[in-house]
């Protein structure tokens, strides 16, 4: 038998298992004839933020728009700037621009990939001693690849400078920091209901998370053209809505992220115990940390050699992320040069996203890692 195309993910199969209730939940939209705001989003927001371990969701476009609203919601804006990472998607840095605020970058714990601590500390000491620490308003942690980010000590850091935290949670449904879900941590949590993402809709899709009420109740005003009541507008908002149908979908979805989240918890450890001796570097977990693995991501100097090897041999690989942010175009009015974040730098070189889904069969893992192994001897 000749090889087995692997893809990258196949959403088609977690669709198979519930379609017949999404399909239900689907026609029951249709058959209320509401779209917009209606019963639908509003139980998806108190089912999802309970489920985050905080009181209020409030329904958003996308995960892009969920940074961008929350920033607004905390007050960042033109002249501000905001502190974050640079491996991470773009819509991160954009949200924060979008505000008219500016990114700071800091670079990357080498373990989890994501913000360093330390980095975070230096930059706010630099910042403090050239008296500019009060144009600082915000850091925005990425719990990337489902890892959450060290948020005991960016708290603290937080708390010490006077600043709020935003959490970039996109990557991490229902990953926890200390037994404690990620989205709960700062004063506001941000998720993305992209399709692929671990929580995914059949469209776009996102939320803001928060304990804060007054801040809901200002992102509801924001999501939705400011107007509290029919045609009073009492600030300038936009128009960004979870719709009825996507979080008809969500609902549905939602009660099978944590067995889901399991499922990806036991494929990572197949694929970590299979390529255990040959060398690459597989995710680490952290001790504090539970991982969702929304992508199992390897690291090897010789990179490219093994994507291309793998797509020749029909295996699907992609890289989370091949251009750090602060090099990348869009950016250059900020100034960064190659060499600003060493660790960020150096592992876009180097890692490589596997194959890797909750219906991934085990048999796909070990035909992903016998062509690695081939490829190495
Ligand atoms: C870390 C991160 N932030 C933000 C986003 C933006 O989310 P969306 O695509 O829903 O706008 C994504 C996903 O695409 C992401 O992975």
């Amino acid at each position: 038998m000749g090889f087995k195309v692997v893809p990258f993910i196949d959403l088609t199969r977690h669709y198979k298992e519930i379609q017949d209730e999404v399909f239900s939940a689907v026609r029951r939209v249709f058959e209320k004839g509401r779209f917009i705001l209606g019963e639908e989003v509003s139980a998806f927001e108190e089912e999802f933020s309970r489920y985050c371990g905080v009181r209020y969701g409030v329904g958003v476009g996308s995960g892009t728009e969920a940074l961008y609203l929350a920033l607004k919601a905390a007050g960042v804006g033109e002249g501000d700037e905001v502190i974050t990472v640079a491996n991470s998607f773009i819509a991160t840095a954009l949200a924060i621009s979008q505000t008219g605020a500016k990114p700071l970058f800091v670079d990357i714990d080498p373990e989890t990939y994501t913000m360093d601590p330390n980095a975070l500390e230096h930059l706010l000491r630099r910042q403090k001693a050239k008296g500019g620490r009060r144009r600082i308003r915000a850091i925005l942690p990425v719990h990337l690849y489902g890892h959450p980010a060290r948020m005991d000590s960016i708290m603290d850091l937080a708390k010490r400078h006077d600043l709020v935290v935003v959490e970039d949670a996109c990557q991490a449904h229902g990953a926890r920091y200390q037994g404690r879900k990620v989205g709960s941590f700062g004063l506001l949590g941000c998720f993305s209901f992209y399709p692929t993402k671990n929580l995914g809709g059949y469209g776009d899709g996102g939320m803001v998370v928060t304990d804060e009420r007054r801040l809901s109740e200002k992102l509801r005003l924001l999501r939705c053209y400011g107007e509290k009541e029919k045609y009073q507008h009492v600030l300038k908002g936009f128009n960004s809505r979870l719709d009825e149908i996507q979080a008809a979908i969500l609902r549905i979805k939602l009660r099978y992220l944590d067995q889901k989240n399991e499922e990806r918890r036991r494929k990572a450890e197949i694929y970590r115990r299979m390529l255990k001796g040959e060398g690459f570097h597989p995710p680490v977990e952290d001790e504090k940390a539970r991982h969702v693995y929304h992508l199992f991501v390897i690291r090897t100097k010789r990179r490219n050699g093994l994507q291309a090897f793998l797509k020749e041999k029909g295996i699907e690989t992609l890289i989370h992320y091949p251009g750090p942010i602060h090099l990348q175009r869009a950016f250059r009015e900020l100034g960064n040069s190659k060499g600003d974040l060493p660790m960020t730098e150096r592992y876009a070189k180097e890692i490589l996203s596997l194959p890797f889904f909750p219906e991934m069969t085990e048999s796909e893992i070990e035909e992903v890692v016998k062509n690695i192994r081939s490829w190495i001897r």
